[in-house]
């Protein structure tokens, strides 16, 4: 198993969840961050530091479209292991059903 990053990062990424992974694996994209699912270790301590819930373990039903997402992004994107500012409208973007559709798959800037 892995844990991988859903639906509710997309236009928030507030970036609490890099800081406590021991072997930072999770990548930035512009406006979501993804775990790499052949990296993690299933440790499961960045769960419960996202503020909006979006870290799920892929056991929970109906995960399987995210796997896929963070595993092929994550290829592609530079590592993030530092906590930085969540984007600008990210209380905006909170509770807003369906964001799938803004999933932007451009790398963000990861560590700079
Ligand atoms: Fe990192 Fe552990 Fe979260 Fe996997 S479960 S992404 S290893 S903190
Ligand atoms: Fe995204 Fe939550 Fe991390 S919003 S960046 S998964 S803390």
């Amino acid at each position: 198993m892995t844990y991988v990053v859903t639906e509710n990062c997309i236009k928030c990424k507030h970036t609490d969840c890099v800081e406590v992974c021991p072997v930072d694996c999770f990548y930035e994209g512009e406006n979501i961050l993804v775990i790499h699912p052949d990296e993690c270790i299933d440790c499961g301590v960045c769960e419960p530091e996202c503020p909006v819930d979006a870290i799920k373990a892929d056991t929970e039903p109906g995960l399987e479209k995210w796997l896929e997402i963070n595993a092929e992004l994550a290829k592609t994107w530079p590592v993030i292991s530092r906590k930085k500012d969540a984007l600008e409208d990210a209380a905006e973007w909170k509770d807003v059903e369906n964001k799938i559709q803004h999933l932007s798959k451009n790398p963000g800037p990861g560590d700079e």
